[in-house]
């Protein structure tokens, strides 16, 4: 609750909190975990697990933003990652990330307790044993 806090107190005022959160998702990673941003836009959370040398993998369901997200990427010397054109909730994997995020108010796109639950049992499978998923919500998901 403390690490919310903080997170809350700097998310308008110091880059959403950027490097209170992500850096230190990121940084929890060994070299050969993965790292999962759903609903991944224009690829702001991506750079974040790069730049620490963590595969990441972004989904989103827009190719246009993936088009941007890859240009960004690109732009800062990257390559170590995957866009997928994707809805969120047919994420189809297995054990494969130690981190999932779904951040910037994107769980409002999964409204109603069975897209919750769906989009949460989807993560958890895509999930490797200690793995964490962060998002970031307006309201608690119903499940
Ligand atoms: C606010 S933007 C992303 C911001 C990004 N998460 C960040 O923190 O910079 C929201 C994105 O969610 C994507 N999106 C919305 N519903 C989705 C879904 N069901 N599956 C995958 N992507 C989705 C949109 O295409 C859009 O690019």
């Amino acid at each position: 609750m403390r690490l919310f806090a903080q997170y809350y107190n700097t998310m308008f005022v110091n880059n959403l909190g950027d490097n209170l959160i992500l850096g230190r998702l990121s940084s929890m990673c060994r070299p050969d975990n993965v790292f999962l941003d759903l609903c991944c836009g224009s690829g702001r959370v991506l750079a974040f697990p790069l730049k620490q040398g963590v595969k990441a993998v972004g989904i989103d369901n827009d190719p246009e933003i993936l088009a941007v997200a890859h240009n960004y990427l690109q732009n800062m010397g990257h390559s170590n990652y995957e866009l997928i054109k994707a809805n969120a909730l047919d994420l189809e994997f297995d054990s494969r990330f130690k981190i999932a995020t779904c951040v910037s108010h994107c769980m409002s796109f999964f409204r109603g307790e069975t897209a919750n639950q769906r989009l949460l049992e989807r993560v958890h499978k895509s999930l490797i044993a200690g793995g964490l998923f962060f998002m970031e919500s307006y309201e608690l998901p119903r499940v």
